[in-house]
């Protein structure tokens, strides 16, 4: 049984990849048709890195289908989220792949047409990833979570599902959890974190209102939803067993990286777990440090590259943090630690 199991939920990722990778080439296709423009995204010709990207892809698929039959997380994480919404938004979405083109084409990282920030940090008044109104509006709060699987080829939900792996070897939480999750955007981990832990309390914070918003009318179930900033949160010392982020550090000056890390301490319970999922660093896979140096440049990403060498784990010391635990796969990076 957990053979088949495993091999129904291999292919069903195998189908999404194949899917999103279609759709990459679609988006590639028109950019390159208006070349004369736009700026297409950058499409990776050499073999020998296309079969080793090939091959760390299906490895993250087996995991997360190990990962199911062990229990760690449960197989309604691999049903399609919003499968009829992906089908309205594809023409939306290449009619913006062109904007997004011509911005990169351009150079243009502040094409933000007075899009209503708040009170967010000026480091955000930007297109981030060279995105239509960066994080600040409804539109983009609808395509960005399509966009980011057309990025990963449809490997982002595994690759962030992993970090409940991660959370579970290092506490084995029996009691139901207070959980805050920050820069959860539109809510995708949301879904699956919320179906992976017992939990008392769930709050899902973002400093974009739209995206807060966008996540607000996705989610169902016992959920707060509080607007705020990583590195000045509204809560009192000591509330949360668990906080965690996903792909919020690498879009973070390395100042606001180590307030982020300060925060998730004070408003830790002790031994709470702070946990972690973002992009790999330089040399967690030497093979893939031109990747690493690509990206930036061409998905306008101001902080990346300090972030590929920034060490974290001296100011998780600093902060108080013990039992740090790191690990990466694919793409993607984890860490946990508890509070002392
Ligand atoms: C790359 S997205 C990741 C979203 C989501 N966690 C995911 O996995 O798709 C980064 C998110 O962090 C939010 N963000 C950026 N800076 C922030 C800050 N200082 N405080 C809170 N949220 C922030 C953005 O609004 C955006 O929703």
């Amino acid at each position: 049984m957990k053979n088949i199991i495993k091999a129904s939920v291999l292919s069903a990722n195998l189908t999404k990849t194949m899917l999103y990778s279609l759709e990459y080439r679609a988006i590639h296709l028109l950019s390159k048709s208006f070349s004369l423009f736009v700026k297409p995204p950058h499409r990776e010709n050499r073999k020998e890195l296309i079969d080793y990207l090939r091959n760390k892809v299906i490895e993250i698929h087996k995991m997360d289908a190990e990962n199911i039959v062990e229990g760690i997380y449960p197989v309604s994480v691999i049903y399609p989220k919003a499968s009829i919404d992906h089908m309205k938004n594809f023409p939306k979405l290449l009619l913006d792949s062109l904007r997004i083109s011509r911005r990169r084409k351009l150079n243009v990282k502040d094409d933000m047409k007075g899009q209503e920030i708040g009170d967010a940090p000026e480091y955000l008044n930007r297109n981030y990833h060279f995105q239509t109104d960066g994080y600040f509006s409804d539109d983009s709060a609808k395509l960005y979570e399509h966009q980011v699987e057309i990025l990963f080829s449809g490997t982002a939900a595994p690759m962030r599902r992993k970090l409940i792996q991660k959370i579970k070897e290092t506490q084995g939480f029996s009691r139901p959890l207070r959980i805050l999750e920050i820069g959860a955007g539109v809510g995708t981990a949301t879904i699956d974190f919320s179906q992976s832990f017992k939990y008392s309390s769930y709050i899902v914070s973002d400093v974009s209102y739209q995206y807060l918003e966008a996540a607000k009318k996705r989610l169902k179930g016992k959920f707060e939803f509080v607007r705020a900033k990583a590195e000045d949160l509204p809560f009192k010392d000591g509330e949360f067993d668990l906080v965690f982020s996903v792909y919020l550090f690498h879009e973070l000056p390395r100042s606001v990286r180590e307030k982020v890390i300060q925060e998730t301490y004070r408003v830790l319970k002790t031994n709470g777990v702070m946990a972690i999922c973002d992009s790999i660093q330089k040399d967690d896979d030497p093979f893939l440090n031109q990747v690493l140096e690509a990206f930036p440049l061409d998905y306008h990403e101001p902080f990346y590259k300090d972030y590929t060498l920034w060490n974290p784990i001296t100011s998780m010391q600093m902060s108080g943090f013990k039992d740090i635990r790191f690990d990466h796969q694919l793409l993607s990076k984890y860490w946990t630690a508890v509070k002392e």
